[in-house]
């Protein structure tokens, strides 16, 4: 690599590095898994070291992670006394050897006489804990690793966590009259579980992970709802030195004694083979346990050698993570699809060698889109690393570079399109390329039948074969041709019996008494779910009225954003889709809500704004029906023209921040009901 690459390889990284660390830190949504983001950390690592010069002060990779958003939240900032470090980590067994060697080097003890301590890495958020005489004075996040959010009054409803610990004299080892000791606050699996059922009821946007979670559920502004969702903490770190706890072993004994939950799961290690004996253990046994685990962290036992050893400006040097790995495999890019959605969206598909994973062998696996392959700089022929997420297709998630044939050439993105050859397009702020023929593109058209006459949509009987046969024999090119279909027309079909005609032409027909607001979801425009479309209904009531809303219109409606709204309007601007709308309304399609009478109980609420969040007693929809009956508002996203903000649980800190900001008052379900 020469010098220029490198300096904007090094621009790539960063900017990449940064937009994970606001992902997982602020978002509590990473894109990317830990291995993955690791990678990418040592990549930049690596660059730094081969060009010293290059490195400056603010790059990621002498910084902690912040999970402190903008400039104010709804939490009190507050300095730690003493930084909140990270912990270097490593996926490998020969680097642990290096990391024993370097502390041999470097603290005066000789290898007979080392000790560690294992203890599991639980994959939470870390917390610090502040004690005077006994009672808990403050908690604090991590926050950027100097200063972070005051979360007491949430850590006050945890369980595990005491906030008031037994008198010091009768206990063997007396704790300090103020102390810290720090933890990690987990959401142990059941309670996860639970908790993205009631947000898939809610439909509300489930939680990736149980760290995600628990990162979350921290930063909540209802501490009941908090307690209700049942976090525990394990603490792992005495910060203030004390009479009696001269090594880590013994701190946490004395921990476990002063009323603290500690992991039983740790061993006192004298060599590297009973850390590895350690690591083999638990990398088959985490998966029974019930909270989750990313790896483990080592430490040296004696707080003397912590002393020696001191810390570098990320992590301390007498301590590091081994992580366990997601099951990977490695195998050969032989080649690369690319699949057009419905959308337009293209996804590019890698073609694989055959290799076995976690059990079931894996021919394809995603590249998610062109900067994934250019941020990891993918090669046709390059030997790469698959990876199992969450989803059904397996992804790449990085190259064996060591393994990279010579004459290789970066990897070229496609520009056309693959189905139709149109020149594809990219938003600046989309992931994706896109194709732009909407109208001749055969995926999209395809799809947008498939679409139309899903269950969630339409409900109309018939798969994939069904749709490709009416599109090659060119009966349908758009969902409205489905209304046209005749038993004549379907006499061409293969393998189709009047029975299947019969049964097609009655679900066609049933299908004219699907809701509105279904009926709006089956037209795909982009953007507009399930969810979004119940709400368009509701607001609107019929397709005159929402075909005919202006932008200011369309941004006013419940939970419609800039992006919604645009996407609503440019739909209906397109004279094609116009006109395909209205051959269904011909057909007698539903285009109107029905009449749920909505009555006018008051004028007390004239012109007011609302703009609400979080959850309810009742389901969201019943309090904007209750604001609406009393002659208020309700509006999608806060801005200067908002009266009120409706808060409620799981309310998120970036929308509190900007309300308070904005000067909004900020109510609750109790205010909101007096206001009433
Ligand atoms: S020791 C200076 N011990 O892992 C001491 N950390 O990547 C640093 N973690 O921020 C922490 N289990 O949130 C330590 N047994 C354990 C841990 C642990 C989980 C978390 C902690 C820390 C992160 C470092």
């Amino acid at each position: 690599m020469n010098e220029s690459r490198a300096v904007e390889r090094i621009k790539e990284l960063k900017q990449a590095i940064l937009e994970h660390n606001n992902n997982y830190y602020v978002l509590n949504a990473p894109k990317i898994s830990d291995f993955e983001y690791d990678l990418l950390v040592q990549e930049l690592e690596g660059i730094e070291r081969k060009f010293p010069h290059l490195a400056t002060e603010d790059s990621p990779t002498k910084h902690v992670g912040s999970d402190l958003a903008g400039t104010a939240t709804a939490f009190q900032r507050v300095r730690h006394k003493v930084p909140m470090l990270s912990l270097s980590n490593t996926y490998d067994k020969q680097e642990l050897a290096d990391f024993h060697n370097r502390i041999l080097k470097n603290a005066s003890v000789q290898e007979d006489d080392i000790a560690y301590v294992s203890e599991l890495k639980l994959d939470g958020t870390a917390i610090c804990l502040s004690y005077a005489h006994g009672r808990l004075t403050r908690a604090l996040t991590r926050g950027d690793g100097t200063y972070g959010d005051d979360v007491t009054a949430n850590v006050l409803r945890i369980s595990s966590i005491p906030s008031q610990l037994p008198p010091s004299d009768r206990l063997p080892v007396p704790y300090p009259e103020q102390f810290e000791i720090r933890g990690e606050i987990v959401m142990p699996y059941p309670r996860f579980e639970e908790l993205n059922k009631a947000k898939e009821e809610a439909d509300e946007p489930p939680f990736a992970n149980p760290r995600n979670a628990a990162a979350g559920t921290l930063k909540l502004l209802s501490a009941d709802e908090v307690q209700r969702r049942g976090l525990e903490c394990y603490v792992y770190h005495l910060v203030t030195d004390t009479e009696g706890v001269q090594t880590q072993w013994q701190a946490l004994e004395a921990a476990s004694q002063w009323g603290f939950l500690v992991s039983p799961h740790r061993k006192l290690c004298k060599n590297i083979e009973e850390i590895e004996a350690f690591l083999e253990y638990w990398d088959r046994e985490r998966h029974n346990l019930p909270v989750a685990t990313d790896g483990v962290v080592i430490k040296v036992n004696a707080f003397a050698l912590h002393k020696q050893l001191g810390m570098t400006a990320k992590s301390p040097r007498w301590a590091t993570a081994y992580k366990f790995k997601a099951e990977q495999a490695a195998t050969r890019l032989l080649s690369v699809d690319f699949q057009v959605g419905r959308t337009g969206a293209v996804t590019p598909v890698a073609n694989l060698e055959p290799v076995l994973l976690s059990g079931t062998t894996v021919r394809r696996a995603s590249l998610h889109n062109a900067d994934q392959i250019a941020l990891h700089d993918i090669r046709l022929e390059d030997t790469v690393f698959i990876e199992k997420g969450g989803e059904i297709i397996p992804k790449v998630v990085g190259v064996d570079l060591s393994l990279r044939p010579p004459h290789t050439m970066p990897f070229e993105y496609i520009t056309r399109c693959p189905e139709c050859n149109t020149l594809l397009e990219k938003e600046p702020e989309e992931a994706k390329h896109f194709c732009p023929n909407t109208r001749g593109c055969p995926p999209q058209i395809k799809g947008r039948i498939a679409h139309f006459m899903s269950r969630k949509a339409m409900n109309i009987l018939g798969g994939q074969a069904l749709i490709e046969q009416l599109y090659n024999n060119d009966l349908a090119t758009n969902p409205a041709h489905l209304y046209g279909l005749t038993p004549e027309k379907l006499e061409v079909l293969e393998n189709w019996g009047p029975k299947s005609t019969e049964n097609l032409l009655r679900s066609i027909e049933a299908s004219k008494s699907v809701p509105f607001s279904r009926v709006l979801y089956a037209l795909g425009i982009p953007f507009v779910g399930e969810t979004t479309a119940g709400q368009l209904a509701a607001h609107f009531g019929s397709l005159q009225s929402l075909q005919t809303a202006t932008y200011e219109a369309l941004i006013e409606a419940p939970d419609v954003g800039e992006k919604i709204a645009i996407s609503v309007a440019r739909f209906f601007q397109d004279p094609a889709n116009t006109l395909w709308v209205q051959t269904l309304q011909e057909a007698g399609l539903q285009f109107e809500q029905r009449q749920t009478e909505r009555q006018h109980l008051s004028q007390a609420l004239e012109d007011k704004r609302f703009v609400i969040s979080g959850t309810f007693s009742r389901p969201r929809d019943e309090i904007k029906q209750t604001i609406l009956s009393h002659g208020g508002k309700v509006l999608a996203a806060i801005s200067a023209q908002t009266d009120y903000f409706l808060a409620g649980n799981k309310t998120g800190p970036a929308k509190m921040k900007k309300a308070t900001q904005l000067g909004i008052r900020i109510i609750d379900e109790n205010e909101f009901l007096e206001l009433l």
